[in-house]
Parts: C-alpha cells; structure tokens; sequence
C-alpha cells in the first residue's frame, strides 16, 4: 500500500482524501514510477468539483509527476528500472507509485530535477503548443497573457519574452504584478482594479495585441476580444473563473474578422514523435536558463490546502506536491 490522494465524491478542496491505496503490478507496455513529486493543476479543481466528469469513482486525482521506474511490465524496451520519468496523463497523479503506458513517460535529461519537471509538464508543454503552434508566436508579437503570474502564466511570460514578444500580462494582486515582470513580462495591469482593455490600448498605443492567450474564461470575456487588432487570435485555454456563456458567432465578426480557437494539450500532444518533439523543446529552453520554472512545494497529504491556494488566488508559479 502506499499513499494517494483520492476523490469519492465531487465537490470543494476538502473532498481531497489522503489514504493508503493498493497499486497493481505493471501490464503490458506499462511501467511502474516511484513518484517525487506531482504536478498541481488547475485540471485537477476541475475534474475534483465536477465540472469535468472522471471515468470512475473513486479516483485518485492528478495528471502530471515525475519519479524513478521501479518496474516494467511485458513488452517494455525503451524504459528500464532506475530510468528518471516524467508525464502528463490520465487521472493518478497524486500518488507515491503508480502504473503508467510507458508510451506517454518521457525520460528526463539529467539537468531537469523532479521538482521542475513535476512543476513543468502539463504547463510547459501546454505553453510550447500556446506560442509555437496555435499562434506563432515571434519578435515583435504583442501578445497578452492573463494571470501572467500563475503556472502556466510565469512559464508563458518568460518563453514569449525569449521568442522576441512585446508582453503585457494580467494580475490580481501588486506582488504578482513584480514577479511576473522579473520574468519576462514587460507590461502588467492589475485586472482586478484597472480597465484592462483600456490598459491594453493604452501600452500598445493603439495597435492592440496579435494574440489574446485567455486561461480566465467568464470574467474576462468578451473584453479579451477587445484587446485584439483586426484579424487577431483569440486563444481560449481555460476557465479559471468559470466556463464563457455561449456567443454568437458573428461577434467575432464585430470584433474585427478575429480567430478564436479553445485547444488543449491532449490533442497537440496526442501523436508520441508530437509528446516527445514538445517535451525536447520544453527541456532545452528550461536546460538552458532561458526559462525557469518556479515552484511551491506542499506535501502529499496537504493536497487539500494546495487547492485552496490555487482557487484562493494564493499561489504563483507551479505548486507541485511531494509524496
Ligand atoms: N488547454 C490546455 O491545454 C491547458 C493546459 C494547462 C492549463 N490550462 C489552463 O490554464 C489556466 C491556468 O492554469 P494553472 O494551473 O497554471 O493555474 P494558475 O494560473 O496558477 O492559477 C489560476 C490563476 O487564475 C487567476 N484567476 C482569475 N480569476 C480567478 C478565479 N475566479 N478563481 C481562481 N483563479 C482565478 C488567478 O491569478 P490572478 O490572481 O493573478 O488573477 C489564479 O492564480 C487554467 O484555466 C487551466 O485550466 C489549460
């Protein structure tokens, strides 16, 4: 037996249950990872409140970790026992070992530590998909990036400042506002009390931004549409604040012939040459210094206060848990 973090039923934070539970044998094409640390996302509030439905009951919540291999099952070849691994995958995260499709482990250079790679897989990749493919992102790219100062966001700042983007970004609170400027964001505005829009036509004199990178949803729609020039991509990634209402699409038209697209990382990532190409590319510009990646460490059995710091607004950068 070993410790997990499990959901029997939906709801707040506290439906985070920390026990002992049995974990099998490797199958085939699977290994087994003595996990260092998880990964905390904001996926997992999702799936914990409901508003994405889990495939089974109870389950044990998490995405994201990296550890050791401690066993590999039949018709493993490229993985072996000791190998450093990190993943993104389906729920079973928050837990000391688990088994997982050795096809989605990447192995981790020896310059990328647990913690980092916990801290970076979901969102790092996530943000190499965001600036590189769903919008090439380039010098001279003004772009705005909400909650600047959040996982995805620090990550994000950082990776379009060292692609040559003029980047302005959102924040709740002054102190976030500093941190996301010490990394990469050149411009913040403090959503929560300034006009953003007006910010936005403000800082670009008038240009307006290329791309709208929008993990908020509710209570930035449609205002994110405003910050963008004619032709300009609107990039819908998440929902911190709540899922946007349903609109008509000749708002998009209105706003100024604008694009609009709500990806996520399963389908960018869905190809293994596509996982391990994103992961590479994650690894090298976190190898080289060009992008760190900021963490906050709770232990497993505080899954449930690590919650509330994200949903509570508290925590900047990437919370990771430690088993
Ligand atoms: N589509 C994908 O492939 C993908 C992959 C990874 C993550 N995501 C999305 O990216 C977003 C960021 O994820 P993350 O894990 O890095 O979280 P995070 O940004 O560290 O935390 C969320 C941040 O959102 C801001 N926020 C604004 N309104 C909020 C509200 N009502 N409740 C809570 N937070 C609010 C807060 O920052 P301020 O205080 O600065 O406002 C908060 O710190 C999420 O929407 C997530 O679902 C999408």
């Amino acid at each position: 037996m070993v410790a997990a973090v499990r959901v029997h039923k939906t709801g707040g934070p506290e439906v985070l249950t920390y026990e002992d539970v049995a974990i099998p044998a490797p199958g085939q094409g699977q290994i087994k990872i003595k996990q260092h640390a998880c990964g905390v996302n904001f996926i997992d509030c999702y799936f914990r409140n409901g508003s994405y439905p889990a495939p089974s009951m109870p389950f044990i919540a998490g995405n994201e970790s990296a550890g050791e291999v401690i066993a590999v099952g039949p018709g493993v070849t490229d993985l072996k026992v000791g190998d450093r691994v990190a993943y993104v995958g389906p729920l079973g995260g928050y837990a000391a070992e688990r088994v997982f499709n050795a096809d989605r482990a990447v192995k981790l250079p020896n310059n990328i530590s647990y913690e980092q790679a916990a801290g970076m897989m979901l969102k790092g990749m996530t943000v190499q998909y965001l600036l590189n493919r769903t919008f090439k992102v380039g010098k001279g790219t003004i772009c705005l990036i909400h909650a600047a100062a959040g996982g995805v966001g620090l990550i994000a700042c950082q990776w379009a400042n060292h692609l040559g983007a003029n980047v302005i970004g959102t924040v709740g609170s002054k102190d976030k506002a500093e941190l996301a400027k010490k990394n990469g964001c050149h411009h913040t505005i403090l959503y929560r009390d300034e006009d953003f829009v007006a910010r936005v036509k403000d800082i670009t004199g008038g240009k307006l931004c290329d791309v709208v990178y929008d993990g908020i949803g509710k209570t930035t729609f449609p205002a994110s549409l405003d910050c963008l020039r004619p032709l300009g991509y609107f990039v819908s990634f998440g929902s911190a604040s709540g899922q946007i209402a349903a609109f008509n699409i000749n708002l998009l038209q209105a706003k100024g012939s604008l694009f609009a697209t709500r990806p996520t990382l399963n389908h960018y990532a869905a190809k293994r040459e596509d996982l391990v190409s994103m992961a590479n590319d994650l690894f090298n510009v976190v190898g080289s210094g060009e992008v760190k990646i900021p963490t906050h460490s709770y232990a497993l059995k505080d899954a449930v206060q690590s919650h509330q710091d994200l949903e509570g607004r508290k925590t900047t950068g990437s919370v990771i848990l430690v088993p």
